[in-house]
């Protein structure tokens, strides 16, 4: 799928956190600069708005490796693996294992070798356009049927 603008961007956003539940987890694909922590941030910010909190600074987890969001009942851990070298050093962080109420959101998911059942890929990739992105979905598990149009 095309995406346009940034708005636009939010709407897909929009379409994932109808779906979303406290134990989700998110994989991003795609190079630097393509929109992963833009399209993070929309999900947390629509979800903290929903959920009636305040909007937060969602800054890139590049250096700090993750990044830690409280909503009510559940949390958001955003993580990106950009900095890190091996499976070993992925499996260290134990990305997975804290499962309960908590929503993962994964940038830099291509090092990742053990994924859990249910999850959600996006792929995003630069089109010829400032502005324009292309965005594919793979569903695995509970996320099969999931439809952003
Ligand atoms: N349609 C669009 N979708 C996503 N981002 C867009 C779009 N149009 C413009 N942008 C801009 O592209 C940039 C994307 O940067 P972002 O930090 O989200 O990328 P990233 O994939 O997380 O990069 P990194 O690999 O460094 O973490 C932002 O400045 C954003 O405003
Ligand atoms: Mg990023």
């Amino acid at each position: 799928m095309i995406i346009k603008s940034l708005d636009q961007l939010n709407q897909i956003s929009l379409k994932i956190i109808k779906k979303i539940n406290k134990l989700d987890c998110i994989l991003l694909f795609g190079e630097i600069g393509v929109g992963k922590t833009t399209l993070t941030r929309a999900i947390i910010n629509n979800l903290q708005t929903q959920n009636k909190q305040k909007e937060t600074e969602v800054l890139s987890p590049t250096f700090n490796i993750v990044y830690e969001y409280e909503i009510n009942s559940f949390k958001i851990m955003h993580y990106d693996l950009y900095r890190l070298k091996t499976d070993k050093e992925v499996r260290q962080l134990g990305i997975f294992d804290h499962d309960i109420n908590t929503i993962k959101i994964v940038e830099w998911a291509e090092i990742i070798k053990e994924k859990p059942k249910d999850r959600l890929e996006i792929y995003l990739t630069h089109e010829d356009n400032k502005d324009t992105r292309n965005i594919k979905f793979k569903l695995f598990g509970k996320w099969e049927g999931f439809n952003a149009n």
